[in-house]
């Protein structure tokens, strides 16, 4: 699905990017640009540079770089539509509605705000019940403070029949959206219209990092009624299997903490939330899928599961595990004694004790290793049935120093020789390469792919390129020189022709190439480089300087290339035919002597 273009532009324009990330990132003003802290890794210096004039930031510490757009995607973990949806959101933008059928995302649009009509509906239930209430008295039970359930826009479903459907009729909301979203329900056994599906529960909406509303958790209040949690059932705009519960608000956590701590359930989310450890998600009463944790990896590559300390726990430890090696997450482990889970190990101990666990969690596969080899026997054959049962666990290890490392591990535990192990291994290593997707930046990538890749190009092209978006009289100066049809790199190619063309369909918006270009290459660092040393600090004389000298290198690879060109072709050729290609190479090899003279 594709916004239109000029909605887009709409949208950049709307977002200035000094205030877009000035809400995440404290920015000073430093001459031309601003500078903050880098959200992108740990920093204690800052080396993230902000260019209001050209819409871009540029991160000298981890080359993190882009425009508005790409900040919000990896900030957020959003998808580039997202992105453009989240902005045109926070500048209050209409989102354009595309036709249905052609357009799946304004078809989700209708469903998204029934959602959110039914989100509010609960919370001011909930906000009007005096608080001799059940439900309030719950939530003081479970020790949930009125400003952690409106953080949370947690709310209440009332014990009656048709107060939402009430709310959506008198709304004229369409019904089967409704439905749909597992909301209500037609009536059976001939009588006519809708029921409440929520009743009597107290409702965790289920929120995603741009803020929609794609579901709803109940929890039953009186202990007789079931099932003790009610979600949502699927629908177009709701996939348990893909959705955590807590990562639109956990989500900038999880990046500076470099690492998501996954958890069973709603209650354990919230007590972590509240005591102070908020690098965590909720799965929604799913085992954990491969969705999961390439949802995961926008944000890290690492995980801690933090899984009740009951058999059901533990078995969901040891399925969770491969799945998370395969996608190349490093994962450690925390299984509760006691049968306890996050929640009551709070209550019970304090959230300092469960911090401490956390901080000195083993890997996960230890974990899994040293439960099944107290499962086996120590005999031969019980060693034969341990690596059996690690074996596939291993191969799904797609980093392989971290095999290496996990195969000594069980060589020590079993007390056998890693040869053995690694006998019992049958896939070979898998490369990352392989499997561009296992690397944290994949999901841009792979949404993308028509995005210009500049891996490779060479270092005069390099500069060149950041040089003359420096200032509009470089890249006039350029355009003149004739240099851009020299560019030998055919990313390079592309991104100066496109450079070309933007900057002749806008001549009069010069600021904006920096951001548009950035958006338009698979390495947009390369693009804002020109945010930082050497550039910044270029005088007028200097960066004139350097450019003439970029055009120059330019140029002269080009030549060579084509003097190369012609000798082969040259000795292809029949000596009579060859006396014009002689020719051509004496006036490519004057022109050379004569610029180098020149310079
Ligand atoms: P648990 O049964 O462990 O409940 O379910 P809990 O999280 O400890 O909840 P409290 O503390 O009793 O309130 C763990 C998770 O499994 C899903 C929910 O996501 C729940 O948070 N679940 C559980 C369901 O979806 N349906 C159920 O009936 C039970
Ligand atoms: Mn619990």
């Amino acid at each position: 699905m594709k916004f239109p273009q000029d909605f887009i532009e709409r949208v950049r324009e709307a977002s200035n990017i000094i205030d877009v990330i000035g809400q995440y990132v404290q920015l000073r003003r430093t001459g031309h640009n601003h500078q903050g802290l880098c959200p992108f890794h740990n920093e204690k210096s800052p080396s993230f540079s902000v260019s209001e004039d050209k819409q871009v930031y540029h991160c000298f510490g981890c080359k993190a770089s882009g425009n508005v757009f790409s900040f919000v995607q990896n900030y957020q973990g959003l998808t580039f539509p997202e992105a453009v949806e989240f902005l045109a959101r926070r500048a209050g933008l209409p989102i354009p509605q595309v036709e249905r059928g052609e357009n799946p995302r304004s078809s989700k649009e209708p469903l998204f705000r029934v959602n959110a009509l039914a989100a509010n509906f609960f919370v001011t239930e909930l906000k009007k019940l005096p608080s001799s209430h059940p439900v309030k008295e719950y939530l003081r039970r479970r020790g949930l403070s009125e400003e952690l359930v409106e953080t949370h826009k947690l709310g209440y479903a009332p014990d009656a029949w048709t107060q939402l459907t009430d709310l959506f009729d008198s709304k004229k909301v369409p019904l089967s959206l409704a439905e749909q979203l597992g909301l209500i329900k037609r009536r059976t056994g001939g009588k006519t219209g809708h029921y409440d599906i929520f009743r009597h529960r107290l409702m965790f909406p289920i929120i995603s990092s741009s803020g929609q509303v794609l579901g709803f958790g109940g929890r039953v209040l009186n202990k007789e009624h079931q099932p003790k949690y009610l979600n949502s059932p699927d629908s177009p705009i709701f996939h348990k299997g893909k959705v955590f519960y807590g990562l639109n608000f956990s989500g900038k956590y999880i990046r500076a903490a470099d690492e998501a701590i996954i958890v069973e359930g709603y209650m354990d989310w919230l007590a972590l939330v509240k005591g102070g450890v908020t690098n965590v998600v909720a799965t929604l009463g799913t085992a954990l899928t491969p969705d999961h944790a390439r949802a995961i990896k926008r944000f890290t590559n690492k995980v801690l599961l933090l899984f009740d300390g009951d058999e059901a726990g533990r078995s969901a430890a040891r399925r969770s595990l491969p799945i998370l090696l395969e996608e190349g997450i490093l994962c450690r482990g925390l299984i509760l004694p006691d049968d306890l889970d996050p929640d009551d190990y709070i209550n019970k101990f304090g959230a300092d004790k469960l911090k401490a666990l956390i901080a000195a969690a083993p890997d996960l596969f230890e974990i899994v290793a040293a439960n099944v080899w107290m499962e086996s026997k120590g005999s031969p054959s019980g060693k034969v049935r341990f690596l059996d049962e690690m074996s596939p666990i291993l191969e799904r290890v797609s980093d392989g120093r971290l095999k290496t490392l996990y195969i000594q591990n069980l060589a020590n535990l079993i007390d056998v020789a890693p040869a053995l192990i690694e006998q019992s291994v049958k896939k070979p290593v898998k490369r990352r390469e392989v499997r561009p997707q296992a690397t944290p930046e994949a999901p841009k990538a792979a949404q993308e792919p028509d995005k210009i890749d500049l891996k490779g190009l060479p270092k005069p092209e390099l500069e060149l390129l950041n040089v003359i978006l420096l200032r509009e009289v470089y890249l006039k100066e350029a355009l003149a020189s004739g240099v851009f049809t020299q560019i030998s790199h055919p990313g390079g190619r592309k991104v100066f022709g496109r450079l070309q063309e933007l900057y002749g369909l806008m001549p009069n918006k010069f600021d904006m190439l920096s951001a548009l270009i950035a958006g338009e290459v698979c390495q947009p660092e390369m693009v804002t480089r020109h945010l930082t040393d050497p550039y910044r600090n270029l005088t007028d004389d200097g960066a004139a300087k350097l450019l003439q000298d970029c055009i120059l290198r330019v140029k002269d690879k080009f030549l060579r290339n084509q003097s190369k060109e012609l000798l082969s072709g040259l000795r292809a050729l029949n000596p009579a035919d060859s006396a014009d290609q002689l020719e051509q190479i004496m006036n490519v090899h004057r022109n050379r002597r004569s610029l180098a003279r020149d310079s």
